[in-house]
């Protein structure tokens, strides 16, 4: 178990090694493959999950069964966190995109380290901000931007969590399928795929299955403001 990378999470950065010790007796530990799904949209939350490998994916469903990605999450990133803070039914479906390991905090471990310890209180409310400055910049983007203008904007965030250099540019692996990629952009395959087209066709990304290589990010840069 990558406990590493869990450690040097944000959310408990700068802790000495007894607070770590304390930390790593009372998580649980959690393997799953793709396709797994932790928990639905409504159920009752009791517990926040922070990811050592793999990739999450947090889902929501309408009443016509169509789907919308609220975000891709890797090494280092938590979730489940809201139903704890807020009590109430979860608010997203969590689901395995790539094979995943992930440790369990429950609520009475993480109220007890929140009381003692300033710093993960901190680190935690940090990551809340950041995370609603992400979702009030992709409402926007849903009003103001156009498609295209949305999937540059979509490669170029899943780079930063994703992305891996290669010869030519910065591979990103998001391991997701077209339908998926296209429930992230809040667009249709078609339309989404179209984009991806345009891109490759200018010579700024490369197709490769599910991945994509960006060749040129200053243009895609442009393309996402
Ligand atoms: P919870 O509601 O317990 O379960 C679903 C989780 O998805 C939620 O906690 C958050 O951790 C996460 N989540 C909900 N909305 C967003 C969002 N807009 N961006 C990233 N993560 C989210």
């Amino acid at each position: 178990m990558d406990d590493d990378v869990v450690l040097s999470a944000p959310l408990f950065a700068n802790m000495d090694s007894e607070q770590t010790r304390a930390l790593q007796a009372s998580m649980t530990r959690l393997e799953l493959t793709r396709g797994d799904v932790l928990f639905h949209e409504g159920e009752p939350g009791d517990r926040l999950y922070v990811i050592a490998s793999g990739k999450i994916k947090l889902g929501r469903r309408s009443s016509d069964g169509r789907e919308n990605l609220l975000a891709v999450l890797g090494p280092g990133e938590m979730f489940g966190e809201l139903s704890l803070f807020d009590p109430g039914p979860r608010t997203a479906t969590a689901s395995v995109v790539a094979d995943a390991r992930l440790l369990e905090l429950g609520h009475q471990d993480l109220v007890d380290w929140l009381q003692s310890s300033p710093t993960v209180a901190k680190h935690l409310l940090e990551a809340l901000a950041r995370r609603l400055r992400r979702t009030n910049e992709a409402l926007a983007d849903l009003v103001f931007s156009d498609v295209p203008g949305r999937v540059a904007k979509a490669l170029l965030d899943l780079s930063t969590r994703f992305g891996e250099q290669v010869d030519d540019g910065l591979r990103v692996a998001h391991d997701l399928t077209q339908e998926e990629l296209a429930q992230l952009v809040g667009a249709s395959r078609e339309t989404v795929n179209k984009a991806l087209a345009d891109f490759a066709a200018r010579g700024w990304v490369r197709r490769e299955g599910r991945a994509v290589v960006l060749l040129d990010i200053d243009r895609l840069e442009r393309r996402a403001r």
